[in-house]
């Protein structure tokens, strides 16, 4: 008798749970079908064709509707997208036959020899002889020589990286490209830096008094451990003095964290490359420049913090930078035109953009 007592208990809890669950699956459904996710799969699968195809073959923002054009872009990034290795090989082909960063990034004690003749990258009316005090400090070799660098992060400077928590994704790529000494932190752009560049202008304006104030500089370097700090030092004539100013003064005491160059044959042959692509701009810019380098060094190429415009895709202000509100001069780099670049390659499935906030369970 109690036995089918405690039966019956039984049973009507296994029914209360089981028509409570499917209450559950009720309400799941009732609520999917509202949003777009819920979209049956052939109809989004088609709209994510299209807009890949269309995002495809953007060349320019003059004649873009911003409004449906963060619209499309926002469903486009919904869209499950796949690295297409053919792509990626293709254009690691092309990048290396033009301009091999794998050989000739920066200026090394192999790749240059003492005397030699450095043209400007910019400026066909002058030349730099390199003499032995320099090439004497100049790297032996490339750290990565010879080796594929795998997942590389290129990190921007762009508004879009506030608040965004890609810190720990960005820390889990194993090669970390940053710009302008920029500011690192785990919570939205991470700590790992492989490279980082130094814009001469940036030496000029904060670090006056290098030969006697030292410290600030060596303080501010020192935060991004033993990477190595990159700069343009003959795309201007003016670059080259404040580039080997600030050489001069970090070897002796961070012998362990190079100052390289850029070689200027590099960034002439990657600007002929762009610019018989139409790309227009007076000077491709630094991020550009090391994204194209990424597609030559790296497996995969994962990119930050590349937004130029004044709103992001929910529509809210971003500041221009996310560590200051300086902006670039327009007239020198055509960001918007980059951008579009950018939004290219990724739908083509040679990089990935990322454009909104990183989801805490990715790694
Ligand atoms: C991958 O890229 C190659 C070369 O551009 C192209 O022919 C191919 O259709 C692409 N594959 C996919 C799945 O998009
Ligand atoms: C790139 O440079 C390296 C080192 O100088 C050289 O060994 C290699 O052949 C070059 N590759 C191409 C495609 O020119
Ligand atoms: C470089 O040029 C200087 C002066 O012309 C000369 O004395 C020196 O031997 C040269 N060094 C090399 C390695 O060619
Ligand atoms: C970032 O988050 C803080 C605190 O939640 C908020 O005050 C700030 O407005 C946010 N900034 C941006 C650019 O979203
Ligand atoms: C940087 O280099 C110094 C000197 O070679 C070494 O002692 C130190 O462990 C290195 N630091 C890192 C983070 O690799
Ligand atoms: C990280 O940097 C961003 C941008 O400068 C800033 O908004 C944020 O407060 C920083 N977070 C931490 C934990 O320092």
């Amino acid at each position: 008798m109690a036995l089918a007592f405690l039966r019956w208990i039984f049973r009507l809890l296994t029914l209360l749970v089981v028509s409570h669950s499917v209450c559950v699956i009720f309400y799941y459904t009732a609520d999917t079908h509202s949003s777009r996710e819920a979209m049956p799969d052939t109809l989004q699968r088609l709209r994510c064709a299209k807009l890949g195809r269309k995002f495809s073959v953007i060349t320019s923002v003059k004649r873009l509707n911003m409004e449906s054009f963060t619209e499309e872009l926002v469903d486009f990034l919904k869209c499950p997208q796949k690295p297409n290795t053919t792509e990626q090989e293709l254009n690691r082909m092309k990048l290396q036959f033009c301009c091999n960063a794998t050989g000739s990034i920066f200026l090394t004690k192999r790749n240059t020899a003492i005397n030699q003749t450095i043209p400007y990258e910019t400026d066909t009316k002058h030349t730099y002889r390199m003499n032995a005090a320099i090439h004497n400090m100049l790297p032996e070799d490339f750290p990565w020589s010879g080796r594929r660098l795998g997942r590389c992060a290129v990190v921007g400077s762009g508004g879009i990286l506030k608040n965004s928590s890609c810190g720990r994704e960005i820390d889990s790529a194993d090669f970390v490209i940053r710009f302008n000494l920029a500011s690192i932190n785990d919570s939205d752009v991470g700590l790992k830096t492989d490279l980082v560049t130094i814009n001469p202008s940036q030496i000029q304006r904060e670090y006056k008094d290098l030969e006697k104030k030292l410290n600030p500089l060596v303080k501010r370097v020192s935060v991004y451990g033993n990477t190595s700090l990159i700069m343009p030092a003959f795309a201007y004539t003016f670059c080259t003095g404040l580039s080997i100013k600030t050489l001069k003064a970090l070897h002796p005491i961070r012998p362990q964290q190079p100052v390289v160059f850029f070689s200027p044959y590099y960034l002439q042959t990657l600007d002929h490359f762009w610019k018989g692509r139409g790309l227009k701009s007076i000077r491709l810019s630094t991020g550009f420049m090391l994204i194209s380098t990424a597609l030559e060094l790296c497996e995969n190429v994962h990119v930050y913090g590349f937004w130029p415009f004044d709103t992001d895709l929910q529509d809210n202000l971003v500041p221009y930078h996310y560590y200051d509100l300086r902006r670039p001069s327009k007239s020198m780099h055509k960001m918007p035109e980059e951008f579009v670049r950018l939004l290219q390659l990724h739908s083509q499935g040679a990089l990935t953009l990322h454009l909104q906030p990183c989801s805490s369970d990715a790694s």
